[in-house]
């Protein structure tokens, strides 16, 4: 696997998280009701997690020395209020995410373990993602 392709990989991954961090602050801005006071910071919490999987994956990709890129995914984040479509909407998000760094995880260079580890700590914490939305359902 080309250093090319796999920065191709990433830069997706870091497009998903750009995308997951503008979801996640719109839901907590706007998630009503009195589910509200759970899912708020719940929403929060996950947006600053976003946040911090766009910097790995940003340094991954400086580090095999690609240009990361700065726009995020184009898909549409619908807006709504209603905590189920909103909960709905993330676990769609997280499965793809999930989905794409298990798919990153086989096409790593197998002699740089930092750089495979930081990535599946990532891995790790969608899949956790993934496990807690569905329960929240
Ligand atoms: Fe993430």
């Amino acid at each position: 696997m080309s250093n090319e392709a796999l920065i191709k990989s990433l830069n997706q991954a870091l497009a998903f998280e750009l995308r997951a961090e503008i979801m996640y602050a719109h839901y907590s801005a706007y998630v009503a009701g009195i589910h509200r006071l759970h899912l708020q910071p719940f929403f929060a919490a996950e947006a600053q997690e976003s946040f911090t999987h766009a910097s790995v994956v940003r340094g991954a990709i400086v580090k095999l020395g690609g240009v990361a890129v700065t726009e995020r995914d184009q898909a549409p984040i619908k807006h709504t209020t209603d905590y189920r479509e909103i909960l709905e909407e993330c676990l769609n998000t997280e499965k793809k995410a999930a989905e794409t760094y298990g798919a990153i995880l086989q096409i790593l260079p197998d002699n740089d373990d930092e750089l495979y580890d930081s990535l599946q700590q990532v891995f790790f914490a969608e899949q956790r993602s993934v496990e807690e939305i569905t329960r929240l359902l």
